[in-house]
């Protein structure tokens, strides 16, 4: 059968000029434009992608369907779904098949699915023989605007998140919406969580604008979204400052994520960032920092829109506290948070009494 390919002509490319990589975002012109950067690239060498077992069934068709020259002889790897995969075990097991099916430093690895495959892949590609070339071809709403932009890649480990990984950029991001077409509608609000994190950390406006970009995924706001978290890691890589914005709802949000996911409740990482809003936005208004009617209005929206009541009555104070031990910004005993207020602003390094951290909680989890 002959294939006819119908494509609109908005691709859209963002050059992160210095940083000297590509980030394009648009319809399936893009996973052309990807087929000719790996040719341009990687003709005579491995090309390998990762794909957990849903991207493989919806995404790797997407490609294959298209016929790309470069592509199409690519060694897929295939991972479990969920955050299970991201793990040191699952990462070694990679590291050998790579080894197994003769990659060296020449290869890249093509990281074709959501945030656990990029951290993943990331990970994998940013150790393996000290370094090897990798695209991000994320597949979930959250990889699209979060995940696969700004260089931060690992695994979990002893029930934690991300306690392991490096700081390493893919040399191409390759943003094509029409993966979003097969994504679950929990998923898709995953993606909304960091969206909104996005306008609540940068946009004073960003209380008008929820309505708008909840109603339906539209390129303009992925493009923005994308933009922001740009912006933010290219002035601070290696978040010694202004990129601990990016953590706002992550210090609580990290947490609960580990708690609920140990307990077997499965809760997308977007539902768990904007948990974490809700309680460090509350904490906010304790330290004085947001008005409590920013509070109130930013939580009544959350609260009709995300059914996110539900995990908060299986919260344990005393197990979601020792988790927030571990988080990685701390220094001392202290907790250390990102907090927006007034929205629009976002202050850093703030470490309040582990008392208000501790009352704060308790009123979430009652
Ligand atoms: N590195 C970073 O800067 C960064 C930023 C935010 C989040 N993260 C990490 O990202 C992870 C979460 O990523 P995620 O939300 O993308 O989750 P995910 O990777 O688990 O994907 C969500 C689910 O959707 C499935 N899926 C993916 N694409 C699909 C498609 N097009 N059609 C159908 N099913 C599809 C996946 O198999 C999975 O079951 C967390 O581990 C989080 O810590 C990293």
């Amino acid at each position: 059968m002959k294939k006819t390919l119908l494509r609109l002509k908005t691709a859209l490319v963002i050059d992160l000029n210095n940083k000297g990589y590509t980030i394009k975002l648009g319809n399936d012109d893009v996973l052309i434009e990807l087929n000719q950067f790996v040719g341009d690239r990687y003709a005579d060498n491995n090309v390998f992608i990762l794909c957990d077992s849903n991207t493989t069934e919806h995404c790797l068709p997407k490609i294959d369907w298209l016929d790309l020259e470069h592509l199409k002889d690519a060694e897929v790897l295939e991972v479990e779904p969920g955050e299970g995969s991201k793990s040191i075990e699952i990462y070694y097991q990679l590291i050998e098949s790579l080894l197994e099916l003769g990659a060296n430093r020449k290869s890249v690895l093509i990281n074709l699915g959501g945030g656990i495959v990029s951290d993943l892949g990331g990970f994998v590609a940013s150790t393996f023989k000290r370094g090897i070339d990798f695209i991000n071809v994320p597949t979930t709403l959250l990889a699209m605007v979060d995940a696969s932009i700004g260089g931060k890649n690992g695994v979990n480990a002893g029930g934690v998140k991300n306690q392991i990984g490096t700081f390493s950029e893919p040399v191409g991001v390759f943003i094509s919406y029409v993966f979003l077409e097969t994504l679950p509608k929990k998923e898709i609000n995953s993606g909304f969580g960091e969206m909104i994190k996005h306008l609540l950390i940068s946009d004073k406006q960003a209380l008008s604008k929820l309505d708008q970009l909840h109603s339906i995924v539209k390129i303009d706001d992925i493009a923005k979204s994308v933009a922001i978290k740009l912006r933010i890691t290219q002035e601070d890589f290696t978040e010694s400052g202004a990129r601990k914005a990016l953590n706002y709802g992550h210090t609580f949000g990290h947490a609960v994520e580990s708690y609920l996911l140990s307990k077997g409740v499965s809760i997308t990482h977007g539902e768990a960032v904007l948990m974490g809003m809700l309680m460090e936005n509350q904490l906010s208004v304790e330290l004085g920092r947001m008005s409590q009617s920013e509070k109130q209005s930013t939580e009544n929206w959350v609260y009709a829109k995300f059914d996110l009541k539900s995990y908060f009555k299986q919260l344990e104070v005393a197990e979601v506290i020792r988790l927030l031990q571990f988080d990685k910004k701390n220094e001392g005993d202290l907790v250390s948070f990102s907090l927006v207020g007034p929205i629009g602003n976002c202050a850093i390094d703030v470490r309040p009494e582990k008392t208000i951290v501790e009352s704060v909680l308790s009123m979430f989890c009652n």
